[in-house]
């Protein structure tokens, strides 16, 4: 089996242009180049490949996986500690295919399995861009992976089972928007990357593709790495049917809608990549993601009357001013949790517990929308409490999304 994959990975190989880096560079239109930085934007590679306070694409950002930490790395067109020795053949191996000149395989935290949908082309005008970025000599941090996972081969085999590589291919029966949207949002965008669920491989389940994930990121301000839940983005009464396809439109090109404004994971995905988009790359993807089949949720189980009496009164006491007693939230005091969120109905109630614990973090660079930050609550309330009044604005109103429990808090507590 080992024979036949590397005679695939192979055969599959991008096309070497047999010119140095440099004399592509040279050679890079202006426009090839614009090209590319807009298309390395709708694939986010700053936010991942940059340090806050880093050089740009320099790496070094640390990932958290089950099977240990994986830094991003030095992207810039540096010879030696960077790309800049790589030919645009070498950059679309390792985009395509998952490898590195050498022939080391890379870790799937490194969205190839997304970017391997992206044309040849697409490919092209991003290294291009890439090759004008300013080269930063700094070398890659070690990853700390535990044995077996830190032995590269065995992505091999894991290529085998996981890994189907190739551009997307359009489905005639359907129109070019929707077309464009699945382009992006399969390839350069990710976004299943993040909401849909992995098998213990650390792999996308496809069959449950965009039915909701769990995401590792920084929550509270003394920046430990928590669980972050990503919602269903299909069809469902939970999900993504919650919104209108206008408003996922505003949230994506903007961080805010009609009942909401963007925190946690989401921010960096907004901020640095889709709200640069034109508008009609925006609602390409809302409709395609608006036209994915329902997944459904378990049935939630039914909340005992004890706990949700507890849930009303912590509601009361420290959330009603705000998000108002009838959960429609208020236009400059709080967002509406009725209905709205599709953090707050996630059947996974991670990133709803991180927002009580550690507040949301509203997201940089736009005018404030709302007249006071929430507060945190981790030393205000016990694991009892967030999760009574979690448990209580999930079964109010019109939400039925289940219970929340005490140990579930803990666990985004690290405790
Ligand atoms: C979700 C985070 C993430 C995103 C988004 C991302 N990368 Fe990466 N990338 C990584 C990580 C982590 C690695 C290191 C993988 C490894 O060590 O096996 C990596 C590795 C690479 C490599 C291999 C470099 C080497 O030295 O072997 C290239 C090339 C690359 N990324 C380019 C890009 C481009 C171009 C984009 C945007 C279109 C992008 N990446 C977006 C996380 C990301
Ligand atoms: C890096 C991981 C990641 C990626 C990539 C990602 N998401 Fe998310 N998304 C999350 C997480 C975590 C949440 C819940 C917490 C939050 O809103 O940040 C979320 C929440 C959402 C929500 C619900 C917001 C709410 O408040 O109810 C929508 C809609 C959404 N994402 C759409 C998208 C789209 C569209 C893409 C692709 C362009 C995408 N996401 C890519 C992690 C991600
Ligand atoms: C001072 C006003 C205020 C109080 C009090 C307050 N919140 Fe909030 N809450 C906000 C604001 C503002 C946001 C939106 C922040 C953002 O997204 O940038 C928010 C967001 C949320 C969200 C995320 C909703 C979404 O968009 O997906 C949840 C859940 C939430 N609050 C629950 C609570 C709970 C539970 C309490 C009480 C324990 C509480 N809030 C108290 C102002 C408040």
């Amino acid at each position: 089996m080992l024979v036949g994959v590397m005679l695939f990975l192979g055969a599959c190989g991008g096309k070497e242009t047999g010119l140095s880096p440099a004399a592509i560079t040279t050679l890079a239109s202006p426009e090839l180049v614009v090209r590319g930085q807009y298309l390395a934007t709708a694939g986010n590679c700053a936010s991942c490949h940059t340090e806050p306070g880093g050089e740009l694409m320099a790496g070094g950002l640390p990932f958290e996986t089950p099977f240990g930490t994986i830094y991003s790395t030095n992207i810039t067109p540096d010879p030696s500690t960077g790309i800049g020795a790589w030919g645009q053949g070498d950059f679309v191996n390792s985009m395509r295919l998952g490898v590195r000149p050498n022939g080391e395989h890379l870790y799937p935290v490194f969205p190839y399995t997304h970017f391997t949908r992206v044309t040849d082309e697409d490919l092209a005008a991003i290294y291009a861009y890439l090759q004008t970025l300013t080269p930063v000599a700094l070398a890659n941090k070690a990853n700390a992976v535990s044995f077996p996972f830190n032995q590269r081969a065995l992505l091999t085999l894991w290529k085998t089972l996981f890994f189907k590589p190739g551009v997307w291919e359009a489905d005639p029966d359907k129109g070019p928007q929707w077309n464009r949207g699945a382009y992006l949002v399969e390839g350069l965008a990710h976004c299943s990357a993040c909401h849909s669920p992995r098998n213990p491989l650390g792999a996308e389940k496809r069959g449950l593709a965009f039915a909701g994930g769990e995401y590792t990121d920084r929550a509270g301000d003394e920046g430990a790495y928590r669980p972050w839940s990503a919602p269903n983005l299909t069809a469902t009464d939970r999900g993504l049917s919650l919104w209108t396809q206008e408003h996922l439109e505003d949230y994506i090109a903007s961080g805010r809608n009609e009942f909401l404004e963007s925190f946690g994971p989401m921010n960096e995905v907004i901020m640095n990549s889709t709200r640069h988009l034109q508008a009609r790359d925006v609602e390409a993807i809302a409709s395609y993601l608006k036209s994915l089949e329902p997944v459904h949720e378990a049935p939630p189980d039914e909340p005992d009357t004890v706990t949700m009496g507890r849930g009303r009164t912590v509601y009361n006491l420290h959330c009603g001013t705000c998000h108002l007693p009838t959960g429609e939230g208020d236009p400059e005091m709080g967002p509406k949790l009725n209905g709205g969120s599709l953090v707050v109905q996630d059947s996974n109630p991670a990133s709803m517990i991180n927002v009580i614990l550690y507040s949301p973090e509203a997201p940089h660079g736009l005018d404030p929308r709302w007249r006071n930050p929430m507060e945190e609550f981790q030393y205000l309330l016990d694991d009892e409490e967030i999760a009574a009044v979690a448990t209580y604005i999930r079964n109010s109103w019109s939400n039925r999304a289940g219970v929340v429990t005490a140990e579930q808090v803990a666990r985004q507590r690290g405790s």
